[in-house]
């Protein structure tokens, strides 16, 4: 049975961050039986299929993702999730299946233009405009129907035009899953989302180790680590962040 013990907030949060739930989701996925255990997982397995061919985010990510809805909220105010950066849908599909079992209050918000990148940087980002732009909204919109995930919505166009006004009305947010490979929108990303994530909640930067998204980095070192001087919880499979007022941190 799939099981994590190290999940309590605080008093072991050191600047934000439960160091020992990081090391039990890392480790655990990179040197222990977690991968196994969680492929074993009857909740995985039903929400994972739905996954299949409509994402680009790595397992073992996805995995993570998962340890966080189900054992992470768990003393955190309520909030929903967002996800900057959807494509085809599969990963907010995912979470929305898990959701629907283990938080029926939250919903999933993903943002995406569902029409590929906008332009990028090339002094920094490797995409470029009009990349994953096979998104199928239409076909995305069919899928949660035929799966009656009302808990998901899809907020369609550029962040930097949907993201303010609909944040205005999610509220509160407990994980923000930002998916979005260049400098720009994770900054973005991360930057309109600060005001409404609730104490001890979730930044999660899939691709800002990758190869292919020094932007994606950039854009963590530049406003997370030096402007706002955050420190991270998980560094594998992708960066985990969480959030916290230093002034209410004894440590
Ligand atoms: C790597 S894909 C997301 C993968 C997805 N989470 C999955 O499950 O496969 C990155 C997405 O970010 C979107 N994107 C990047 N910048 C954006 C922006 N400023 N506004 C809207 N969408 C953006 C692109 O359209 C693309 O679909």
């Amino acid at each position: 049975m799939l099981e994590l013990t190290h999940f309590e907030t605080a008093p072991t949060r050191l600047r934000g961050r439960n160091i020992q739930a990081g090391y039990q989701r890392g480790w655990g996925l990179q040197f222990g039986d977690l991968v196994g255990n969680i492929h074993r997982d009857p909740l995985y397995a039903r929400a994972v299929r739905l996954a299949r061919d409509r994402s680009v985010v790595a397992e073992q990510n996805r995995m993570n993702l998962y340890l966080i809805i189900r054992f992470g909220f768990a003393g955190l105010a309520p909030g929903h999730i967002v996800e900057f950066g959807a494509y085809r849908g599969g990963n907010a599909l995912f979470m929305a299946a898990v959701c629907r079992e283990l938080h029926p209050d939250m919903k999933i918000f993903a943002f995406d233009t569902f029409e590929g990148m906008p332009a990028t940087d090339p002094s920094r980002d490797a995409h470029r405009a009009g990349d994953f732009k096979d998104a199928g909204y239409h076909e995305l919109s069919y899928i949660i129907e035929r799966e009656k995930l009302d808990n998901l919505v899809l907020v369609r166009g550029l962040f930097e035009d949907t993201a303010a006004t609909a944040l205005k009305g999610i509220g509160s947010v407990r994980l923000n899953h930002i998916d979005c490979d260049i400098y720009s929108a994770v900054k973005f990303s991360y930057d309109v989302s600060c005001n409404h994530m609730v104490d001890g909640g979730y930044w999660v930067f899939d691709d800002s180790l990758y190869s292919s998204c020094i932007g994606a980095m950039e854009a963590v070192e530049e406003n997370l680590i030096q402007r706002d001087g955050r420190f991270a919880e998980q560094v594998y499979p992708h960066l985990v962040y969480r959030n916290w007022d230093p002034t209410t941190d004894c440590n």
